[in-house]
């Protein structure tokens, strides 16, 4: 049984109870040992280490909140479950905010601690997974300014490592705002080419008929406003690292070319006939799925063969909870801090943890920038947070009143609300107004009409 490894304390101070946890533990498979007060806790703590410790509330001399201090300034990964009577969940919920994993009421029944036991040594185990995760970081990469310590993100950090000193050409597959660019550069800087060029080409936003020119270079006189001959990205990012952003919206006309350079690092400029040469470390990203336009005809499947001979996937922020705080934090610091130090209400942090992000990072980045403007001192509460309406999450109510907590405060007008909204979600998605539409969950006609009566311009 796997239980065998698992060790456990149980601490009580009634001997009633600490046998019924005894032959429940023990009947499981687990290592028990048992304490009878507070003091035998911390003398059997103090000798070995132990995966989870029940712990009884109430006990003279030494009660379990002391013990439970104990043991999270000397065993952080243990687990603490809090066994506590009726009348004192007060202190239980004190005790979960000094660290314990969580309590149970007596009585309970046995299928129900065994399945906070189960949580609880799962919790331990990712613990210290992300801990192993984070040091195989730190030996492989410097992570520089890339926020995240959630289980995704750290295991797409690991993978980066590992990919970023070989020179094999990468996909960055993530939705919009993930953070593409950010792994791009996370690539560049741990690999062998850190210190050339990174040249970073946006396919989308160059017209189709000047792109080769950008991407290839141009001859004198290649064509009407060629007054002179002029270099390509590919052959400034010799040496170094190429980075084609939405490589999704290359032309099938441009399309072949770049599959000649990937496979031969071979190229011609536009309008000359002498073929050149560039080394160069390919990086794309994208936020369309290339397998469909494969499957449509409007992205050559040789060509994506070429480019995902490795492919990350950058998890959208909604799968990362966790890093939302982090995020916050950072963005706090980096963004808003030379304009004053900002902080933000517990409530307002845990709407923004709930909330879904279509926009990921760059969203989050956005409502923060918006809040801390919007704020009325230093602290950023939840009327200053404007999240699209429909889409918000429902809030727990408020204990206080009945009513549900209100999301606009007075101070500000709907109308300022909205507009400062969709300007933001405007920014945040580089204008494209039909992303815009879909992340705000109104039609594009309805964007322009807000675009004009609100008069907003893109800079
Ligand atoms: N993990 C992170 N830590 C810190 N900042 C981040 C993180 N991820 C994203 N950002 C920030 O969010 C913004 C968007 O990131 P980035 O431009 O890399 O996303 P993207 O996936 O390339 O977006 P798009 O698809 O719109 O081009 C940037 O300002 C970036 O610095
Ligand atoms: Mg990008």
């Amino acid at each position: 049984m796997i239980n065998e490894s698992i060790s456990i304390l149980a601490v009580d101070d009634e001997e009633s109870f600490l046998e019924v946890l005894n032959a429940a533990l023990s009947a499981e498979g687990y290592r028990v040992e048992l304490a009878h007060d507070g003091v035998g806790a911390i003398n059997t703590l103090q000798n070995r280490v132990f995966d989870l410790v029940l712990l009884d509330v109430k006990m003279p001399r030494v009660d379990g909140i002391e013990v439970l201090r104990f043991a999270r300034e000397h065993y952080l990964d243990t687990q603490v479950i809090m066994l506590t009577g009726v009348n004192d969940v007060r202190s239980a919920v004190e005790c979960m905010q000094l660290g314990a994993y969580h309590y149970i009421t007596k009585p309970y029944s046995i299928s129900e601690l065994t399945a906070v036991i189960d949580r609880a040594l799962e919790r331990k185990r990712l613990l210290i997974e992300n801990k192993v995760l984070k040091s195989e970081l730190a030996r492989h990469a410097f992570a520089g300014n890339i926020v995240g310590q959630s289980k995704p993100m750290l295991e797409l950090l690991t993978i980066a490592s590992k990919v970023a000193p070989t020179d094999s050409p990468v996909l960055i597959q993530g939705a919009s705002g993930t953070g593409k660019e950010l792994i791009a550069t996370f690539l560049h800087q741990n690999s062998l080419r850190k210190n050339q060029q990174f040249v970073a080409l946006n396919c989308a936003s160059i017209p189709e008929a000047l792109l080769e020119s950008e991407l290839f270079g141009h001859e004198k006189g290649a064509f009407t406003d060629a007054i002179a001959a002029k270099q390509g990205l590919a052959e400034i990012a010799n040496g170094g690292t190429l980075f084609l952003d939405e490589i999704g919206e290359i032309s099938p006309m441009i399309q072949p070319k770049l599959l000649r350079f990937l496979q031969t690092g071979e190229y011609r400029r536009v309008g000359g006939n002498k073929p050149m040469r560039s080394d160069v470390r390919v990086i794309s990203a994208t936020n369309k799925n290339l397998e469909e336009e494969v499957a449509a005809g409007r992205f050559r499947e040789d060509l994506l063969y070429r480019i995902n001979v490795i492919t990350l996937r950058v998890p959208p922020l909604r799968d990362r909870p966790d890093d939302i705080p982090l995020l916050v934090d950072y963005f706090l610091k980096t963004k808003v801090r030379p304009h004053g130090l900002k902080m933000i209400e517990p409530k307002a942090l845990e709407l923004l943890v709930k909330y879904d992000w279509p926009g990921n990072v760059r969203e989050l980045e956005n409502v923060i920038e918006r809040a801390s403007i919007l704020c009325k001192d230093n602290l950023i509460r939840v009327e200053d947070i404007a999240l699209p309406i429909g889409r918000r999450p429902v809030l727990p109510r408020d204990p206080e009143s009945a009513a549900p907590t209100s999301l606009l405060g007075t101070a500000v007008s709907m109308r300022e609300v909205e507009k400062a909204h969709i300007a933001g979600v405007l920014k945040s998605v580089g204008w494209n107004k039909n992303t815009a539409a879909q992340i705000l969950g109104i039609s594009l006609k309805t964007l322009y009409t807000k675009i004009q009566q609100f008069n907003l311009t893109k800079d």
